[in-house]
């Protein structure tokens, strides 16, 4: 006896399309869900397969659905010892809730965690306090209201505006440049130049420097390209690889000017001249110096006047230009050829209208008298700050920038310490693996022009009782005021001096 409901369609649709069939109509059917109860047992019965044989003659997908899957990899479990690994050296992440707060007389502090407590900053890279400047600001919330929130699409689809292009000759004016292309961070500009550069050019050899930035790593990595690695601001061993490399084909360099992590600066001149003498072009990353050196703010290769130096910069708009986003600044052809084969640049929504005109106004509060006045500040309440730890006997590693490293070895001493300077409150990110190397775990300090020296002898004080109260050791050699070896005494007023050449409320 034919079944009466598969009866009705016909044999090439049964065979095609039987796994639906079945999965859908099948448990209405007597026959066919007590064969599924039983199978292999009684399907003799069902005159359906016995005739048709429809489960043995079946394609292979409906046997799939069919039978439990066995031996599936166990993705959950996967995950849960990947976590466990993080949390048992440390690593593991907890971010912190902390809103900073942008109004006059209370930033540079946030409120913290659940309860909203008041805390100071001390790690934030809105290094000269851009983001909440009232001149970008207003910028900003302008933008929204004369042209919404989002860009509405890709360069190519909808995203490109006038301001887009205007930010993009801002910032081609300010590295001395004849164009500049933005993208949706420093990270993508980074990753994607660096490997779209390295894959088209011919044969193309990287040079990196082993302190690079992620963002460069990956983006050599993703060039396929092949790579050495130069020791870290080391002109000397680039030099001994670039004199081994093989003439007349095409090479990068690439570095950073200040290294994010230590704040040193590299030695900007040297290391362009030796990758021209060989024939390289210069990939030089910025991001922690533009806004905050040279005369307009363009970075290191304004301040030293070798800005012609570099090939590609590449800067971010989301530290001291306050907002977010990144972009390189190069030839117009080299910018041309990113802009047209980067997938990472064409395949993406384009910044918002209220991140352009607000990038748009930093840059030229940054460039102006206003900003140089900030950077002086800046540096002064830096040097302040560097100059009270080295009195308190507190450790820290030599930085010759704005970036001032404390170093605690082990990820659970950093994360301790920091947490007992939250409680006594300021707040510091401890920095482990993978953002630096295990065993070089450090607190990293960014103080800006609005904290003030009371703020910095507060978080002198909290850092030396954190450290006792983690049974740190340091070297107090400074007692009373004075130099436990030669007596001489450390004069704090005079930065208090210096300090006050630079007024708090800026113009
Ligand atoms: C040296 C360096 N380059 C690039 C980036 C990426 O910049 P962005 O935050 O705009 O993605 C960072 C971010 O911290 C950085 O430190």
């Amino acid at each position: 006896m034919p079944c009466p409901f598969l009866g009705s369609f016909n044999q090439a649709f049964v065979r095609n399309y039987g796994s639906s069939l079945m999965k859908q109509y099948g448990n209405y059917c007597p026959m066919i869900s007590r064969a599924f109860r039983t199978l292999g047992q009684d399907e003799t019965k069902c005159p359906f397969i016995q005739q048709n044989s429809i489960i043995s003659e079946a394609p292979k997908e409906m046997s799939e659905d069919i039978v439990e899957p066995v031996n599936s990899f166990k993705y959950e479990k996967f995950f849960n010892d990947q976590i466990s690994a993080k949390k048992k050296d440390y690593s593991y992440r907890i971010f912190r809730k902390v809103s900073r707060l942008a109004a006059d007389g209370v930033y540079p502090q946030a409120l913290e965690g659940q309860e909203n407590r008041r805390v100071t900053v001390w790690c934030a890279n809105d290094y000269l306090g851009a983001s909440r400047h009232p001149v970008v600001q207003d910028a900003a919330i302008a933008a929204i209201k004369s042209y919404g929130t989002g860009a509405g699409g890709t360069r190519n689809i909808a995203g490109n505006s006038q301001m887009t292009e205007k930010l993009e000759g801002e910032i081609a004016k300010l590295h001395n440049k004849p164009a500049a292309l933005i993208f949706s961070s420093c990270f993508v500009a980074n990753d994607a130049t660096l490997s779209t550069l390295a894959k088209i050019l011919p044969d193309c050899i990287v040079y990196s420097d082993a302190g690079n930035h992620a963002s460069m790593i990956q983006g050599i990595r993703n060039s396929r390209a092949p790579k050495h690695i130069f020791r870290h601001n080391d002109p000397n061993h680039l030099r001994e690889l670039l004199s081994k490399s093989p003439a007349g084909v095409p090479k990068l360099v690439v570095f950073e000017t200040v290294h994010s992590m230590s704040g040193a600066i590299c030695p900007l001149e040297e290391m362009c001249n030796i990758a021209h003498q060989y024939g390289a072009l210069t990939f030089v990353d910025e991001v922690h110096a533009v806004g905050l050196y040279g005369k307009s703010g363009a970075g290191i290769g304004e301040e030293r006047g070798v800005q012609h130096l570099i090939d590609i910069v590449s800067g971010t708009l989301g530290k001291a230009y306050g907002n977010v986003g990144g972009y390189i600044a190069g030839s117009t052809l080299l910018i041309d050829t990113i802009r047209s084969l980067a997938p990472g640049f064409i395949f993406t929504t384009a910044l918002p209208p209220p991140v352009l005109a607000g990038s748009l106004a930093a840059i030229r509060l940054l460039a102006s008298e206003e900003g140089r006045n900030l950077r002086s500040k800046h540096q002064a309440i830096v040097r302040y700050f560097k100059l009270s730890l080295l009195v308190a006997g507190l450790p820290q590693l030599p930085s010759v920038s704005h970036i001032v490293p404390v170093p605690i070895k082990g990820a659970d001493k950093v994360a301790l310490v920091a947490e007992s300077l939250m409680k006594r409150g300021h707040y510091v990110q401890a920095i482990n693996y993978p953002t630096v190397a295990r065993g070089d775990e450090r607190l990293r300090f960014a103080p800006g022009p609005y904290h003030t020296p009371e703020m910095v002898d507060s978080l002198v004080t909290a850092l030396i009782e954190s450290f006792h109260e983690n049974n740190i050791n340091f070297d107090q050699f400074m007692v009373n005021g004075a130099c436990r070896e030669c007596s001489m005494e450390y004069k704090a007023d005079i930065m208090q001096d210096e300090l006050l050449k630079f007024p708090m409320q800026v113009a």
